[in-house]
């Protein structure tokens, strides 16, 4: 018996691994995270299965699900939003089940911010202009953030910056944000990624406005998010001598 992890990627229902999809169909138990987990998902359970929304109930109950599921030998496919590596709520249910001795493994799926750049067409890091990415928050009701981890510290590094569960705080994220990348940088809000009601909002750091979106979007900023001004990649250079592409006379890896 096993309890099975599963990214359920960020809404749309063909945005799960394959790997993911057949684990829900060969498990006997479905326990899955409340509004952000899109319902289709769930038709590829098995007939018969028992299908539980861990929306409204504690971590202890959730457990209990879990426990109970192992004593009867049936495998569980605990499916979460997005990926399982950011705010999923995975650590604390692990802890639990290494205790228990309960086996596990996890599956990855599409996270939000990827979700989030494929809909504005973008690539988060273009040479230039940013190489890293930043998957950060604000703090929230249930959620303080760690001392060092402030906006503003890393919109001093000029990242591009991936803001979740934030949008109810933009005004907050605007004004700590404004001082570094300037009001002219470009900023995207992405609600509902690759769900069919997806809205996009592009503007800048002086012009945005949540427009009445307060939940479940990402906020981008960052200068890469302009798509353009940046240079090509030196990867594609005509005269750029490399492994799988070797240039001139003398080449760095011969064939
Ligand atoms: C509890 S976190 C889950 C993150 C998820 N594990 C992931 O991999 O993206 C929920 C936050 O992720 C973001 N989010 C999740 N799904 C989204 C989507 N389809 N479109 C935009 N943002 C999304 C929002 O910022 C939302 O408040």
């Amino acid at each position: 018996m096993t309890v099975h992890f599963i990214g359920a990627g960020p809404g749309a229902p063909d945005l799960i691994t394959l790997r993911g999809r057949d684990l829900i169909a060969a498990c006997p138990v479905c326990l899955y995270a409340g509004s952000l987990v899109p319902a289709a998902l769930l038709s590829h359970c098995p007939p018969g299965a028992r299908i539980v929304n861990t929306a409204p109930l504690s971590l202890d109950q959730i457990i209990a699900e879990m426990q109970t599921a192992h004593a009867a030998g049936q495998d569980v496919a605990r499916l979460h939003s997005g990926d399982l590596s950011v705010w999923s709520a995975m650590g604390e249910q692990i802890r639990r089940l290494r205790a228990l001795d309960i086996p596990f493994d996890v599956t990855p799926g599409v996270p939000s911010f990827a979700a989030a750049a494929a809909a504005l067409q973008t690539e988060l890091t273009l040479p230039g202009l940013a190489q890293s990415v930043v998957l950060t928050r604000t703090p929230g009701r249930a959620s303080t953030m760690p001392e060092g981890e402030r906006l503003a510290a890393f919109a001093a590094t000029g990242a591009t910056l991936a803001i979740h569960l934030s949008i109810h705080a933009l005004d907050q994220v605007v004004a700590d944000l404004t001082p570094h990348y300037g009001p002219d940088c470009p900023v995207a809000i992405v609600w509902r990624a690759t769900w069919p009601d997806q809205r996009v909002i592009r503007a800048t750091l002086a012009t945005v406005e949540a427009q009445g979106i307060d939940r479940t979007a990402l906020i981008l900023v960052g200068p890469a998010l302009a798509g353009e001004g940046f240079e090509d990649s030196r990867l594609y250079a005509a005269d750029y001598d490399r492994r799988y592409r070797p240039v001139g006379d003398a080449p760095r890896f011969p064939e």
